[in-house]
């Protein structure tokens, strides 16, 4: 029989199934109250309006477009639409700024194969989207810590670079409720990001997949929005906004964009040539058709349900987390990030909990590139009633409390 490791090529190596998405294959159970899957309500999909869509579709004169190959670039009709979306935060793009993806999973992965070469280094944040790292590790770079708060001198971060035997090529992070830990950079954040991309000459990746969930607090502009204030157009931008579908319409779709200056979108159409010719056109003329006739309607249903059981979780962290336990207070997006006590680990508590209090959420050590983070975890409030927030963090706080008094 082949020896299929004899030949696989080395960057299959950093290809692993990781411990803990294992793990949580195994919470799908009744018994099992989980705040782990960082999925929308299912309950929220705007399934009439894409039932309609499809029957119009079908029933008349485009059906034969919906069925046949289409352009690279995606559907026009979308990404006109989405050109206006974008002028109202500030970012105006043209069509020709717009490149439609198979979820925006897919522009992370064209993304880093169109920058990195090996050992070749990328700055993200610690912690960051683990299905960023996923996309990236394909290409075998380093990573470095990219911290928004700004500690680091660009001369620092080259030497690194250097040191790992290749460059710095990008900086990549989420501005807004953050997946893993629902907080947002603030402007003067955003602006030290374009600074020290500026000076380091390399493109700032802005995972905006999240950005349209929010529920209260001012708007920050994009990055790119930024960028676009200080230069006056969108094709001098180093910023490639990446947008998506997933969190306001639905997944299963898997219709997600990038914005980006022209030449980047050149080099992304001849990628998605020779990788999928192009994403599914019916599903993109169905998310045109839906996201025409009511998108603002159905993410202000997605703002009220999400904001009420992110307020719910986090009253129920207040009533019942020990002394010595942190989170964050996210304004919008999906998750809640927790800080345990220094000497606490999360995924050994995550073993006790299945066993014991019954309540699943994910470790933080998976979303940092160095292996950090023991002492942190990630709870979602997206898929959870009010009955099993107020009962799952009761049993979780209880579970935390025992850790801590036997640490201590
Ligand atoms: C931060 C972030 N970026 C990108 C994605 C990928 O989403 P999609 O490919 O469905 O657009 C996700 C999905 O959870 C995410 O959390």
């Amino acid at each position: 029989m082949l020896n299929w490791e004899s030949i696989l090529a080395t960057r299959s190596s950093r290809m692993k199934a990781s411990e803990i998405r294992e793990l949580l294959k195994l919470l799908d159970r009744p018994d099992i109250i989980s705040f782990a899957g960082g999925i929308p309500d299912p309950e929220l999909f705007p399934d009439r309006e894409f039932a309609q869509a499809y029957a119009d579709i079908f029933g008349g004169p485009a059906v034969s477009a919906a069925l046949q190959y289409s352009v690279s670039e995606g559907y026009r009709p979308l990404r006109a639409w989405l050109a206006k979306e974008l002028a109202a935060i500030g970012i105006p793009a043209t069509v020709d700024n717009i490149f439609i993806t198979s979820g925006s999973q897919q522009g992370l992965d064209y993304l880093g194969k169109l920058f990195l070469s090996p050992k070749d280094t990328a700055l993200v944040t610690w912690p960051t989207y683990l299905g960023a790292l996923q996309a990236f590790n394909a290409y075998e770079p380093t990573y470095d810590q990219l911290n928004p708060a700004g500690n680091r001198t660009p001369e620092a971060y080259v030497q690194a670079a250097t040191e790992a035997g290749g460059r710095v090529k990008f900086a990549y992070l989420s501005a807004d409720f953050a997946n893993p830990t629902g907080e947002t950079v603030d402007r003067a954040g955003r602006e030290r990001v374009l600074d020290l991309a500026e000076e380091l000459g390399i493109a700032v990746i802005e995972d905006a997949a999240y950005q349209s969930l929010r529920y209260d607090g001012e708007a920050i502009p994009p990055i790119l929005a930024l960028e676009i204030a200080r230069k006056g157009d969108i094709n001098t931008a180093r910023t490639i906004y990446c947008g998506s579908f997933s969190k306001t319409l639905a997944p299963g779709l898997r219709v997600g964009w990038i914005c980006a200056a022209e030449p980047v979108i050149r080099k992304l159409v001849l990628m998605k040539q020779a990788a999928d010719l192009h994403s599914s056109t019916i599903n993109q003329m169905a998310i045109a058709t839906v996201a025409e006739r009511g998108f603002q309607a159905q993410v202000a249903n997605v703002h009220k349900a999400y904001r009420y059981r992110r307020d719910a979780m986090l009253a129920a962290l207040e009533k019942y987390m020990p002394a010595g336990v942190t989170w964050t207070r996210p304004e919008g997006g999906m998750f809640i990030w927790v800080t345990l006590p220094k000497g606490t680990d999360g995924a050994e508590l995550l073993a006790k909990s299945i066993q014991t209090a019954k309540v699943a959420f994910v470790p933080g050590r998976a979303f940092f590139a160095d292996g950090s983070g023991e002492n942190t975890l990630r709870l979602s409030f997206s898929c959870a009633n009010d009955k099993m927030i107020e009962e799952g963090i009761r049993r979780l706080g209880d579970l935390i409390r025992g850790e801590v008094a036997q640490a201590a």
